[in-house]
């Protein structure tokens, strides 16, 4: 089990404000459709907390979460 933080992306609320991406383009991935997924199973790697807690406060339609565990 991998511990730590987690960014999550709900695509029925996501629209494709492609934000996410902009601000954290190795946590975030856009598909053909203009929506996102996470990367890697939404792991943060050390050092992109930030990223991850940006993304999070600037996608428009609330659609990213994070986990902590
Ligand atoms: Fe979607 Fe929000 Fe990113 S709308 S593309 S998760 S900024």
């Amino acid at each position: 089990i991998v511990r730590g933080m987690r960014v999550h992306v709900d695509q029925e609320k996501c629209q494709g404000h492609n934000r996410c991406v902009a601000l954290a383009p190795d946590l975030f991935e856009v598909d053909d459709y203009g929506t996102a997924w996470v990367k890697g199973a939404g792991v943060v790697p050390e050092g992109q907390e930030e990223a991850a807690r940006l993304a999070l406060d600037n996608c428009p339609e609330y659609a990213i979460t994070i986990t902590d565990d």
